[in-house]
């Protein structure tokens, strides 16, 4: 009989790839992923503590997930990610229905620890020890014990995950606790896993980390010969990489050699998500970031430079302990001066373990709120402009979802527009659209060429 698994994942691309690597490792002992947990033998969490909201959403389905068990008693439950690595074994206490906590590390023990349930052991000593574990890499692991991942028919793109945790300590950020310390994966492992993937039918390649842009700086495993930059060129010249992205990047390590890849690699998607968190060199300095506002304008007129059509996004952060009324007019200011496509924007919130929650001068929920709000619609009116300055342009999207009215497609620059279906569309295919109306968030087009 097939186990049914529903694994829930919350959180970031990072997470994403390791539920995908988790759903892979229990397809090999027999589960078969469902939509519904009511239909799961086995709940998964992939959990995400990045923001105090983040961190209840998690608790607030584990709460309700008691009553699906209640109605099927045979049901475990289990939990993994960043919320797992940040409160081990008080979840046990918090939650008794959950049986299983794994760390952001210990993923490949999730089938062993189930076997060992099935045996009728407890699984409720588990560790979640991030110091242990980076003596065996996962990536490693994956490699050495499974096969490599195989991508379903329809899939057109893929998360390569090429190093874990962070060096950074921003004061706010709970990831150095959660992932620990940077550590890179090989090159060799890497171009193997692409090489593998493009074989498989896949079009689309985004390399992921916490700071791609200390890819091998810090790492005994990597070859300290291959930064970021060559590790880019090396993936786009693989056949068949017909698109190349990455993310998440610190300003401080942004290179010239790597703005330069933007003008030499015709794969890599004119797109760069630039995180400021604040526009405020008194706010930037508090909050441990190692720019200056002045520095990250040099970058953003750097790249654009190199690359004129780049698409910027960032993060912003409203509300860190001590942010003056002045303080945010500079954050506002700095959306003026860069006028991003895109931002994604959060109030602040105190995270455990961080520097910053025993800041003095936290900021009140209502300014929080206001700030934000002005920030947003802000964003909003300036993404509007940006998108409606490519009405008229005819641009090469690459086909996501093909459903009966319309057809969802993105841009390299990472806009997504819709378009009338034709015959034949198949996700992954690269095609021309004329746009023709832009709204705040997406955009439509008419096929040209096909
Ligand atoms: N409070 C609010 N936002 C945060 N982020 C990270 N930590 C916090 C926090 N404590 C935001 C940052 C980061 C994004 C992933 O989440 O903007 O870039
Ligand atoms: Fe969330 Fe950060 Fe963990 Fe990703 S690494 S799941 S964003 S806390």
């Amino acid at each position: 009989m097939p186990k049914h698994l529903f694994i829930k994942t919350f959180g970031c691309q990072m997470n994403e790839r390791d539920s995908e690597i988790i759903e892979q490792l229990l397809a090999q002992d027999g589960y078969i992923s469902v939509s519904q947990p009511e239909e799961a033998d086995l709940v998964i969490l992939n959990t995400c503590s990045i923001r105090a909201k983040a961190e209840q959403k998690v608790f607030s389905l584990l709460g309700m997930l008691r009553k699906t068990q209640e109605k099927n008693p045979l049901l475990t439950i289990a939990v993994c990610g960043c919320v797992a690595q940040q409160e081990g074994k008080a979840i046990f206490k918090r939650m008794p229905h959950v049986s299983i906590v794994v760390g952001t590390q210990q993923i490949y023990q999730l089938p062993n620890m189930l076997a060992r349930l099935e045996r009728g052991e407890s699984t409720r000593e588990i560790s979640c020890d991030l110091e242990k574990s980076f003596v065996i890499p996962p990536f490693q692991k994956l490699l050495e014990e499974s096969p490599a991942p195989s991508p379903a028919p329809s899939e057109y793109k893929k998360f390569i995950t090429i190093m874990q945790g962070c060096n950074n300590f921003c004061s706010y950020c709970v990831v150095p606790a959660t992932r620990g310390r940077e550590i890179s994966r090989p090159v060799a492992d890497i171009l193997e896993e692409v090489h593998l993937l493009v074989d498989r039918g896949i079009k689309e390649i985004t390399l992921l980390g916490q700071n791609v842009n200390s890819y091998g700086l810090t790492n005994p495993v990597a070859e300290k010969a291959t930064g970021f930059a060559d590790l880019l060129t090396l993936v786009a010249q693989i056949p068949g990489v017909e698109r190349l992205r990455f993310t998440s990047s610190n300003p401080q390590d942004l290179s010239h050699e790597l703005m330069q890849c933007f003008k030499y690699l015709d794969n890599l998607c004119p797109h760069f998500h630039l995180p400021a968190q604040s526009g405020s060199n008194a706010v930037l300095q508090r909050m441990h970031r190692k720019y200056t506002r002045e520095l990250y304008l040099e970058k953003v007129e750097s790249l654009r430079l190199a690359c004129p059509e780049i698409a910027l996004s960032t993060d912003i952060i409203v509300g860190f302990p001590g942010e003056t009324d002045s303080d945010f007019e500079q954050t506002m200011d700095l959306l003026e001066t860069v006028r991003y496509h895109g931002s994604f924007s959060f109030k602040y919130s105190d995270r455990p373990h961080t520097r910053s929650s025993s800041f003095e001068n936290k900021i009140a929920e209502e300014i929080k709120s206001e700030r934000l709000h002005r920030f947003q619609s802000r964003q909003d009116q300036i993404s509007l402009e940006r998108n409606q300055e490519l009405v008229g342009k005819t641009v090469d999207v690459m086909i996501e979802q093909v459903k009966e009215k319309s057809v969802q497609s993105r841009t390299g620059s990472n806009h997504i527009v819709h378009f009338a279906p034709k015959e034949n569309l198949i996700p992954g295919e690269l095609v021309s659209v004329r746009i023709t109306h832009a709204g705040m968030h997406s955009l439509n087009g008419e096929i040209s060429d096909h």
